[in-house]
């Protein structure tokens, strides 16, 4: 898109922060810092074995320690996983329930690997519909992991992206922001990832091609990886081949690259 009247941050180049890239100590390639995924297609993995949609959900949440191990060895600094949408307590019952009570069984199981892998644990949207119990075993998680200082795990639970940016807004208005305060800056730290960089890349597995309201603010400019592997599948390989991808991508932010305006300059 061209502006004739470009606004002032509108820099020749994107600002540094989100030119950070990592490099890989295991494939010598740029990496993101920021990596979140849409974990679809638990249900279809447990249906190809005559299993049960939980039975799914379960292996799907086993995956998870693979996931993070991997990604961790790559560098990555962040890793934000949605494991329920405010869309998903339309499900039948038995499967929200099945899902609450992994989220029990995976802070439990984890809580020993988190310490000793220095994992910060985080847990993004509203944690209050969650029942007593399991709201005090989180915030008891995320406050024994809240010194470590290794990969930082955001598992967004009764998480959505536009409630996200209300919850911001509301949040300005109750700070008594003016119209000329509500600016881009003041929003994002706002935001249920407030502090955190904004994803780099985003991948979905499942086959399906959508966001499906998550991180709708954050993932302004990440790049959009699509994987057919149903979750629970998603592995080792899978997460090379992803972040082998992601290395060749260019990211110019609706700017242009450095060897681009070098062109331009020597024309
Ligand atoms: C989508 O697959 C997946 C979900 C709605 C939940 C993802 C949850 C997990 C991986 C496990 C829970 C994680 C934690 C941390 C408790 P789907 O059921 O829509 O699959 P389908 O499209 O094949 O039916």
């Amino acid at each position: 898109m061209k502006s004739e009247t470009a606004p002032a941050a509108a820099a020749e180049q994107p600002p540094p922060e989100l030119l950070g890239d990592l490099i890989s100590p295991i494939s010598g390639g740029r990496v993101p810092r920021h990596v979140a995924i849409i974990m679809d297609g638990n249900g279809r993995w447990a249906a190809q074995r005559g299993l049960p949609r939980a039975a799914g959900h379960r292996a799907g949440t086993e995956n998870i320690r693979r996931v993070i191990e991997r990604f961790t060895d790559h560098g990555v600094q962040y890793l934000t996983l949605y494991a329920f949408s405010t869309e998903n307590w339309s499900r039948p019952e038995r499967e929200v329930r099945a899902l609450i009570r992994l989220l029990r069984y995976f802070i439990k199981r984890e809580l020993d690997n988190f310490r000793k892998n220095n994992v910060r644990l985080r847990m993004l949207g509203h944690m209050e519909t969650l029942p007593e119990w399991l709201q005090r075993q989180v915030a008891d998680a995320i406050e024994v992991t809240s010194s470590n200082t290794g990969l930082v795990l955001n598992i967004c639970f009764s998480y959505g992206g536009r409630d996200d940016i209300v919850m911001a807004v509301r949040q300005a208005a109750r700070d008594e922001l003016g119209p000329d305060d509500i600016t881009e800056e003041a929003i994002s730290a706002r935001l249920s990832t407030g502090g955190s960089p904004d994803p780099d890349l985003l991948i979905r597995t499942g086959g399906e091609f959508r966001i499906s309201n998550f991180l709708l603010w954050q993932a302004a400019y990440a790049e959009l990886y699509f994987t057919d592997a149903y979750w629970p599948d998603f592995g080792r390989e899978d997460i090379d081949i992803a972040l082998a991808d992601y290395g060749r991508r260019k990211r110019k932010f609706g700017g242009l690259l450095p060897e681009d305006i070098e062109a331009l300059r020597t024309r």
